[in-house]
């Protein structure tokens, strides 16, 4: 699979099937973080890579509500950083950037690899610093909910899930997003 392959076919599914995850699987991914590039090098990301049965079953209390097809997660991967572990260059704070792009590069080698890699915003950073011993004075930026593609839909989705699951939803057409040479340009 190319780039581009891996980026049309990933996708934020929510029917998973549980499947096996194996150090080499951690290991890789990992490494695809590793690999990204970030503002003078500082490698600002971190991750708790979630999947002993115990840890993943008290991550269920960290979910939202609306999240709970996210139970079928085989495994959760933390994602987390601070200010202080990259560039702040007046104003402009690159931690969020650059631990954004390593942690696309994860989810598009999952994808790559097989697996639906679900980056969400719905939990609660207090219980997931808690459950996972993660120091109080970072932000949890995500959570990605990794699984296997199921064929049957999860009955916990809601109507916008299940039409969700069936086709991507819609996208803003280039012209609303993209400039050619200056601002007043539109492709
Ligand atoms: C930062 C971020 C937070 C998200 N949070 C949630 C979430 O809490 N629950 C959920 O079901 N999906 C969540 N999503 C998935 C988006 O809803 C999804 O990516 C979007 O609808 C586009 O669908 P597609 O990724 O399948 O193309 C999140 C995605 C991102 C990047």
């Amino acid at each position: 699979m190319d780039v581009k392959e891996a980026i049309e076919k990933r996708r934020a599914y929510r029917s998973l099937d549980p499947v096996e995850i194996g150090d080499d699987l951690i290991q890789d991914l990992a490494e695809c973080a590793r690999l990204f590039c970030s503002c003078f090098n500082n490698q600002p990301w971190q991750y708790v890579f979630v999947r002993d049965a115990e840890m993943l079953k008290k991550m269920h209390d960290a979910l939202s509500q609306g999240n709970e097809w996210a139970r079928a997660a085989s495994m959760i991967i933390a994602v987390y950083s601070k200010p202080e572990f990259d560039c702040m260059i007046k104003g402009r704070n690159y931690y969020l950037f650059d631990t954004g792009m390593a942690t696309a590069a994860i989810i598009l080698r999952a994808t790559e690899l097989g697996f639906v890699a679900h980056p969400i915003a719905g939990y609660s950073p207090r219980k997931t610093k808690e459950i996972l011993g993660i120091p109080d004075d970072v932000e949890v930026i995500t959570l990605v909910i990794v699984g296997k593609h199921s064929d049957t839909l999860s009955p916990v989705l809601s109507e916008k899930q299940i039409q969700a699951e069936k086709e991507r939803p819609e996208r803003k057409p280039l012209q609303e997003f993209v400039h050619i040479d200056r601002y007043s340009e539109r492709i």
